[in-house]
């Protein structure tokens, strides 16, 4: 078995492969259709969009998606033929919905200048709206109304290309992130009737998509104990059979776009087509996170490319042909929250890949060199401590002062062992206080839902920063 010779007609063909991913990253003139990527900014870090441009194409990618109308990023992406897709931020939809007059002259600015170089094709207006229950009386109901208003601008200016839509996470059904079974979920009783099913009306009516923003990784994160990794990973590992509609699902995605399906089938709008907004893994993430790591986004993210390169649909619309965007073009150091939120990046800030990507899918999975070993694929069992991390930077001491005194404002006793006489007051620096200050009050708050990020000034460790007669505590040390 071992010395079967490779017929030359073969090794023609293999070397055609490698031709073919090698060549779309010199040619940047032809028009890829890979997956689209989303170029995330929330950073302070990150390449300029002219670099950002290169990177995406060298990556691959079939088109991008922004979150504003930032001009320089669509000044960079004009005369390059690679599809763009805007998002209007959530602020402004109450005004957008208000004022027809308010939504052209939006329209005016932000969008008619860019169009003859640049080809916009979608238009979503705001990210995951339905998320955020502090906006539910201001805007969740004027959503559909501010697309209308767009709407109805763009044929006034005679744009027809451009479609409409907006993105929502799993959140919008009543089972979130995992609906099993797909075909029994539902949309949640606040909004089905009073937003979804005027949105799902709209996209029907300009034949457009229903955009998700679909995470198998916080479905299988959540159930790490039941849901096999590679069910998540496109690797096969396990079979689901929904027992209402007999469908056998082999990965957890297409769980949850048909569950997406199902609920707007029960509003009478199961034509509308699926589009998916964001989806990706993280490359990292915080010692109490779990499968945030190089390998497994290598995994997920080309193992996606590959099947949708086929428009495999699901098993409930097999063959349906969906736009879908990766989740995201850089490591975004900004976001605040859990480890994972600043890891999701095909590129580090400096511009080098976390790992080669195709986003076309047309390199084979054995043609990519090996990938680091997961470390973190089971939970960490052992303590945690959260300190002060400077990233590599100066640290700007004025925002650790800051921190510092939020931190210790919060709780009882939070910074009692760094005041004079205290059992950490020594060596008296704003920047060990700070650590043992961000310690204490995660050790504190994590219990409900705090995170050990301090706009980017801290970070997880898993090596005890006790000294001397300085105890910091962790829940397990
Ligand atoms: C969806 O749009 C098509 C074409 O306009 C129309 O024929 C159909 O009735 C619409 N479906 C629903 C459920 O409104
Ligand atoms: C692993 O899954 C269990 C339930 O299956 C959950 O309670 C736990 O939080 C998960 N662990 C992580 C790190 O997400
Ligand atoms: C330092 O942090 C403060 C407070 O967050 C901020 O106002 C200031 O602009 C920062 N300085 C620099 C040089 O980044
Ligand atoms: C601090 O202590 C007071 C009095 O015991 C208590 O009412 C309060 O809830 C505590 N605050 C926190 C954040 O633990």
């Amino acid at each position: 078995m071992a010395s079967i010779p490779i017929p030359p007609l073969l090794l023609l063909l293999l070397f055609g492969v490698f031709a073919a991913f090698a060549c779309h990253v010199v040619d940047g003139s032809r028009t890829p259709h890979g997956l689209g990527v989303n170029y995330g900014r929330v950073a302070d870090d990150i390449p300029s969009p002219r670099r950002s441009v290169q990177l995406l194409r060298a990556a691959g990618a079939g088109s991008v998606k922004i979150y504003d109308a930032n001009p320089a990023v669509l000044r960079a992406l004009a005369g390059t033929r690679i599809p763009v897709s805007i998002m209007v931020p959530n602020e402004i939809i109450p005004d957008l919905a208000a004022s027809a007059a308010k939504a052209d002259e939006w329209v005016v600015q932000n969008l008619l200048p860019y169009l003859a170089k640049t080809r916009v094709k979608f238009l979503l207006v705001g990210n995951e709206v339905l998320s955020d229950r502090s906006i539910a009386t201001s805007t969740w109901p004027r959503i559909v109304p501010a697309m209308e208003n767009l709407h109805r601008s763009l044929r006034a200016r005679r744009v027809s290309s451009v479609k409409l839509g907006t993105t929502l996470a799993m959140d919008a059904l009543v089972s979130g992130a995992f609906p099993r079974p797909p075909s029994a979920a539902v949309f949640r009783a606040d909004i089905a009737e009073a937003v979804v099913r005027p949105l799902l009306r709209f996209l029907n009516g300009t034949n457009s998509y229903y955009f998700v923003d679909a995470y198998p990784y916080f479905a299988w994160a959540g159930n790490n104990e039941t849901v096999p990794l590679d069910y998540a990973l496109f690797q096969g590992g396990s079979r689901y059979v929904d027992p209402g509609t007999g469908l056998t699902y082999t990965n957890l995605l297409d769980e949850m776009l048909d569950a997406v399906g199902a609920a707007m089938s029960k509003l009478g709008h199961g034509e509308v087509r699926l589009a998916i907004a964001e989806t990706g893994w993280p490359n990292g993430g915080d010692y109490d996170q779990i499968g945030g790591n190089a390998r497994n986004a290598a995994v997920y993210n080309r193992n996606l490319a590959a099947r949708m390169a086929r428009n495999p649909g699901t098993p409930a619309r097999p063959g349906a042909k969906m736009p879908v965007f990766v989740f995201s073009l850089y490591n975004e150091n900004l976001k605040p929250g859990p480890g994972t939120e600043r890891h999701w990046g095909l590129y580090y800030p400096d511009g080098t890949e976390v790992y080669q990507i195709d986003l076309t899918g047309r390199r084979p999975l054995w043609a990519y060199p090996p990938l680091p070993a997961p470390e973190n694929n089971t939970p960490y069992k052992g303590p945690i401590w959260c300190v002060l991390a400077t990233h590599g930077r100066k640290l700007n001491e004025t925002a650790v002062g800051d921190a510092l005194t939020y931190a210790c404002g919060q709780g009882n006793g939070t910074c009692d062992a760094v005041q004079p006489g205290g059992e950490c007051f020594q060596p008296n620096t704003g920047e060990a206080h700070a650590s043992y200050a961000f310690n204490s009050y995660w050790q504190q708050f994590r219990k409900i839902g705090a995170t050990c990020y301090f706009n980017n000034l801290a970070e997880q460790t898993i090596k005890d920063p006790s000294h001397g007669s300085c105890k910091f505590h962790s829940s397990l040390g």
